[in-house]
């Protein structure tokens, strides 16, 4: 197993947040991500590289050994599942809800409740725990179209502000779980590499609390 740590870090708003914390933990890309194609960066520290891919795909990069460790949305993992995968520490960043929702007042009109999502393995879970009998329709975005066009009686769906689903007619409804980014680990290199892994989960674990206190004050 080679010597050199490879981070498989999530594009987009996990990212923008991201940076800071491994900045703070001594870890900086060696050239700016928004000017570059590239998908592979060196970072100041010549035996840490850095690959920046969608959030999707992070587990899949960190539990087969591609990457050593991984940023990711709890949202991701629970959808992914997480064999073969520590998760050692929650940074705390890109904090939301996943959640039902539907249309403000509207009953359910299937007699098996039709649930539209891109969580499908997280709604059929949720609901096969409630007892509810539902048919879950895979989609790949836009989900808060589902209800007001009768493709389905309800959503499960990341919620923040809850901007988008007011703007939809729509309300929030059963928690099913609070997200927030979580590093994550691939089991073998937790083992092979626990020397150069420790110290950066730890100068993370720092950097997360002491942006913890600067929130807090
Ligand atoms: P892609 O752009 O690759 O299709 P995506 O739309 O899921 O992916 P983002 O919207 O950047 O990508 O979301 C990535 C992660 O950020 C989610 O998995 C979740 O953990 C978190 N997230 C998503 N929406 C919000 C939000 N509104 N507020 C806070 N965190 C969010
Ligand atoms: C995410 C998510 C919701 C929205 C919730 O979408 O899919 O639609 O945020 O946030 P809110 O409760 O604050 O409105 P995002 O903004 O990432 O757009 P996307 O659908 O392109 O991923």
């Amino acid at each position: 197993m080679s010597k050199q740590l490879i981070l498989a870090l999530s594009k987009g708003r996990i990212l923008e947040e991201t940076l800071p914390l491994l900045a703070d933990a001594g870890v900086e890309p060696a050239e700016d991500f928004g000017k570059s194609r590239k998908l592979l960066f060196d970072t100041n520290l010549p035996d840490v590289k850095l690959v920046v891919i969608r959030a999707v795909d992070v587990p899949t990069y960190v539990q087969l050994g591609a990457a050593d460790v991984g940023v990711a949305g709890k949202d991701t993992l629970l959808e992914h599942g997480a064999e073969g995968l520590y998760e050692p520490l929650d940074l705390e960043i890109s904090r939301c809800k996943l959640m039902t929702a539907g249309v403000v007042g509207a009953q359910p009109t299937h007699a098996r409740r039709r649930v539209a999502t891109k969580f499908v393995n997280v709604a059929r879970r949720y609901y096969a725990r409630q007892g509810i009998q539902a048919e879950v329709i895979k989609l790949y975005g836009a989900m808060e179209l589902a209800p007001l066009m009768n493709l389905a009686d309800e959503i499960v769906d990341i919620v923040d502000t809850g901007n988008t689903l007011r703007a939809n007619g729509m309300e929030p409804r059963e928690l099913i779980d609070e997200v927030s980014s979580r590093l994550v680990v691939n089991k073998a290199s937790m083992t092979m590499k626990h020397e150069r892994l420790k110290p950066l989960i730890e100068r993370l674990g720092r950097a997360v609390e002491s942006r913890r206190g600067e929130t807090q004050a």
